[in-house]
């Protein structure tokens, strides 16, 4: 809950807490930091996926049929925003390994600090999708809005967005644009710097990944 807001979660769990310390750290090389993005992604996405809809089957268990829950209801997508948004894809793909993947490419215009649109790509049927938006980092808000405004656009409905860390000023601008969307946030950070990089953060999270730079 964040200001009075059941649609959004901002994870309290202590290993996920570590682990996006570890990330902070500078000294956390790619390979590392791949590893542990994957490791919070899977960590905040069994948060986002509490909610899944289940219905109950016969199960031959080696004493009895019993009437045992599955998950069941819609599928899913999950929707990386590119770059960073793909180092969480594998740890979510662990928990819903028949979830279809599509991508939206944004960079930030590094003068302005508006998302530019590069690629759409999306899941057949995405309108009776549960949609999960992922990218590590929410700063002024401006690339998961428009990712949302995207999928929204081409029919998209039942959407979560899912981040590692969000400066407030991006969460509140989100909710403003997009109050039927479930946002979880791992962690909540003090704000934005003048060159609109999270503060502390972890800095440039799709260099962090992929070791550009
Ligand atoms: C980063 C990050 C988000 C965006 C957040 O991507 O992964 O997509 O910035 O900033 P915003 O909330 O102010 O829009 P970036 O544009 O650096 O692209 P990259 O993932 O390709 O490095
Ligand atoms: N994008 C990043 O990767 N890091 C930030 O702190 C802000 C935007």
């Amino acid at each position: 809950m964040y200001n009075g807001n059941e649609n959004v979660m901002i994870c309290d769990h202590p290993l996920i807490k570590h682990k996006i310390s570890m990330l902070r750290n500078k000294n956390t090389g790619t390979n590392e930091f791949r590893a542990i993005v994957e490791e919070i992604a899977m960590l905040i996405g069994y948060e986002a996926l509490r909610d899944l809809e289940i219905k109950e089957v016969d199960v031959e268990t080696p004493l009895e049929v019993a009437k045992c829950p599955v998950i069941a209801g819609k599928k899913q997508a999950i929707v990386p925003i590119l770059r960073a948004g793909l180092g969480l894809v594998g740890g979510l793909l662990k928990l819903m390994p028949t979830a279809k993947v599509g991508h939206i490419g944004l960079y930030r215009d590094e003068e302005t600090f508006e998302p530019q649109e590069y690629y759409c790509k999306l899941p057949s049927a995405i309108d009776q999708r549960k949609i999960f938006v992922v990218d590590p980092m929410l700063a002024t808000g401006g690339s998961a809005i428009a990712a949302i405004d995207f999928i929204k656009q081409r029919g998209g409905k039942d959407i979560i967005f899912l981040c590692v860390i969000a400066a407030p000023e991006g969460l509140d601008k989100l909710i403003a644009a997009h109050p039927d969307v479930k946002i979880f946030v791992g962690n909540l950070d003090r704000g934005l710097n003048e060159k609109a990089y999270i503060v502390p953060g972890l800095g440039d999270a799709g260099d962090r990944i992929f070791g550009t730079k």
